[in-house]
């Protein structure tokens, strides 16, 4: 037999949002959401030591790393739901930005779930793996399944979707960072003139109707979330010839779509001095995986 697995490291992809609509006010407070949601090729990359303690460290990123990270939660919900009196020693590697929109904390838990999975041989489906990751974050079950996804309710509702048609995407991170909670305390304020058509771009999706995706493409958070620069960056992107642009998320972040790799690398060079960081970026197929085991 192997001997067992001392360490994991796992490659967890960012998300953008082709649409976010809120749909509904749960009890709690929550918003009922409808969104599709889409992986790019921007990762977290996350290594997994075994070890006695439960440890997160983020060498070179200023996220707090003790109980209130995605990671320590996700441990703790892991350990918590298997029983296994053991610990991890968990270090993130983080490219994504944070209060971006991009998911890059949704994409840490998801790989911790993923990693200890692997590394404790605890064979929890990706069904449990969704459930416990919903109890950590709305955007946890989608960063496990990737791709190109239709995620409803509390983003424990998911879809997988045939592969987006072919697109790339300019992303434009500003100079500041929007708290989730505040845009959608915002959104009980004032409400949102922008309600897209997520059915229809589900329905673009599965005809391939590039042109119909960005149709249906908006965000319900866009005006709330209140990001000084989202209006005039979104223009921007339109005037580099961007087929849709908008926020991803609860923003910052803003993005164009473009038909073709050249053009979204263009814009993204054009726009390098609009936002503190500024990204080509192309589609992923998949959610958080394994990318290297060490015994
Ligand atoms: O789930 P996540 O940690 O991303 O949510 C952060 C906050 O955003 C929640 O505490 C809640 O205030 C708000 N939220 C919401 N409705 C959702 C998702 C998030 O009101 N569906």
């Amino acid at each position: 037999m192997a001997s067992p697995l001392q360490s994991v490291t796992v490659l967890a992809p960012a998300k953008l949002n082709l649409s976010l609509d809120v749909v509904g006010l749960l009890p709690g407070g929550y918003h009922a959401l409808d969104m599709v949601m889409q992986a790019v090729d921007l990762y977290e990359q996350v290594t997994i030591r075994r070890s006695q303690d439960l440890l997160v460290r983020a060498p070179g990123s200023r996220v707090p790393t003790g109980p209130k990270n995605t990671a320590y939660k996700a441990a703790l919900t892991f350990f918590h739901y298997t029983g296994l009196l053991a610990g991890a020693d968990i270090t993130l590697r983080k490219a994504v930005p944070v209060r971006a929109g991009m998911g890059g904390g949704s994409a840490d838990a998801a790989a911790v779930l993923v990693g200890l999975n692997a590394l404790y041989g605890a064979r929890l489906s990706m069904s449990e793996l969704c459930a416990l990751g919903a109890s950590i974050g709305a955007d946890v079950p989608f960063a496990l399944m990737g791709g190109t996804c239709r995620v409803q309710g509390l983003g424990d509702l998911i879809r997988a979707l045939p592969p987006c048609p072919a697109c790339w995407f300019a992303v434009i991170m500003p100079g500041y960072g929007i708290s989730t909670p505040a845009a959608f305390a915002a959104y009980d304020q004032v409400g949102s003139p922008t309600h897209p058509d997520c059915a229809a771009q589900e329905a673009a999706i599965r005809a391939g109707d590039l042109a119909g995706l960005c149709a249906a493409a908006g965000n319900a958070l866009e005006t709330c979330a209140g990001g000084a620069d989202t209006a005039s960056l979104k223009e921007a992107l339109l005037a580099q010839g961007a087929m849709a642009a908008l926020m991803t998320g609860s923003g910052a972040a803003v993005f164009g779509l473009f038909d073709s790799r050249q053009k979204a690398q263009a814009a993204a060079h054009a726009l390098a001095d609009r936002g503190r960081q500024v990204f080509a970026l192309g589609l992923d197929r998949g959610g958080a995986r394994v990318i290297r085991t060490g015994r």
